[in-house]
């Protein structure tokens, strides 16, 4: 088992003081991105990115495709750092980018994610990129987070949703579960019960790395809270909400008594498969979790055995997460990138990447009549939600720094499930 302690204080390490004293040597590419001896660069577009999973894989492999119809002689090096939510990605691409060994593009979630690379001026700026259409049709929102520090340095792709629990409809019915009964997220520890009194894994989690306990952390207190206490949080207040951070925790740890036995040690596709078979009755996941019922095709349909509903409490929020790609400096491909990237914006690209990845496209005039009902659905919640946040756990919510400090946190909770010694914790860390 990956010990996540050590992985993410070395994620740390190398965002703050690595990455920081690579601005300070001055070290980085010229202005234009182009190798040094101008020629464009003539190896293999290298994408790094953690799509490795159910329905993550296929979205990616539709990309690529399009990709390469549009430019066959580009050849492709497709290299995944398989973690979720990034968990390996991080501490692989600093160090290239520390040797000035980038590849030419990876992912990486728009928002604060992006600060280390840009305070260390490791990344171009690709406003260019985006054509006067693209521009118009993407949701500013998503473009502004393209833009942390004014300049647009990424590419975003898709917005999933974070406040979503997915279930086993067979498995809920014979349960005597009625998930409209489900009004908050106290009510969904009853549902868990009644699933486990049935002989169904309450709630299928992983808690091998700490962020799906992080995440499951955020969303119960957003639906207790409101967005409004969560960006408190976010920015920072968080001893004006020592009760509300005690009580999010506390309702966190009474649902652990429902998790699957083997949670350690599996990924979170691992931990959903349980929904698939029908082992579990509901988990809770961003909606890269719907990617992967879709993968199973014919055998497990939306609607008919699979379903989900808003997290209780957070009906009319939408939880951003969002991917990306960007443009390192030194970059060895510099052409290809930029052909890559340029793809990335269009309608074709995220209209054959976002229904195979349970995502939503962030520019706003991709055709999608022709997408899957859950992908309609999500579509209908986006339009219909009044808020939106963002996520810690998938890195657009807090700096690296501080994100990795509560992911330590919630590592440290998923073993000793104290609410009390980290609700301080969680305090002291701001
Ligand atoms: C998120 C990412 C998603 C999905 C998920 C699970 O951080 O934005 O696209 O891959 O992790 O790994």
């Amino acid at each position: 088992m990956v010990d996540t302690r050590t992985l993410t204080r070395r994620r740390y390490v190398l965002t703050t003081a690595t990455l920081g004293s690579l601005a300070l040597a001055g070290c980085t590419d010229d202005e234009d991105g182009d190798d040094d001896d101008g020629a464009g660069g003539d190896g293999d577009l290298e994408i790094v990115h953690w799509w490795t999973a159910g329905g993550e894989e296929e979205a990616l492999t539709a990309l690529l495709d399009g990709f390469g119809e549009e430019h066959p002689e580009i050849e492709i090096e497709n290299n995944p750092e398989p973690g979720g939510a990034g968990a390996a990605i991080d501490a692989a691409i600093q160090t290239r980018v520390i040797d000035q060994d980038p590849p030419s593009t990876f992912q990486i979630w728009p928002g604060e994610a992006l600060r280390p690379y840009t305070d260390a001026d490791a990344l171009e700026d690709v406003s260019h990129v985006y054509d006067e259409d693209a521009e118009d049709a993407y949701l500013e929102s998503v473009l502004d987070a393209a833009s942390p520090e004014g300049e647009v340095v990424s590419v975003p792709i898709n917005i999933h949703r974070l406040n979503n629990v997915f279930y086993n409809v067979e498995a809920v019915d014979d349960a005597g579960i009625d998930v409209d009964d489900i009004d908050s997220p106290e009510d969904l520890l009853d549902a868990f019960a009644a699933a486990d009194d049935a002989g169904y894994t309450g709630l299928a989690q992983q808690t091998q790395e700490p962020w799906g306990v992080l995440q499951l952390w955020e969303v119960v207190f957003t639906g207790q809270h409101g967005v409004d206490a969560f960006e408190s949080f976010l920015a920072g207040e968080t001893a004006d909400l020592e009760d509300e951070i005690h009580e999010s925790l506390t309702l966190v740890e009474e649902y652990s008594e429902y998790f699957n036995e083997d949670a350690g040690s599996v990924g979170w596709d691992e931990a959903n498969a349980d929904v698939i078979t029908g082992d579990a009755a509901f988990h809770h996941n961003g909606d890269w979790a719907a990617g992967q019922y879709q993968a199973e095709g014919d055998d497990f349909e939306y609607g008919e055995d699979w379903d989900y509903i808003a997290f209780p409490g957070t009906d009319d929020v939408y939880t951003m997460v969002m991917d990306s790609f960007v443009m390192p400096s030194n970059n060895p491909t510099p052409d290809a990138t930029e052909a890559f990237l340029t793809y990335c914006t269009s309608v074709d690209a995220q209209e054959r990447f976002n229904p195979l990845k349970g995502s939503i496209p962030p520019r706003t005039d991709v055709p999608t009549d022709e997408f899957p009902d859950f992908s309609q659905d999500q579509m209908d919640d986006f339009e219909a939600s009044s808020e939106q946040t963002v996520s810690i756990a998938h890195g657009s919510g807090l700096n690296p720094e501080q994100s990795s400090e509560v992911e330590e946190t919630f590592a440290v909770f998923t073993d000793n499930w104290d609410p009390d010694e980290t609700t301080q914790e969680l305090i002291d860390i701001f």
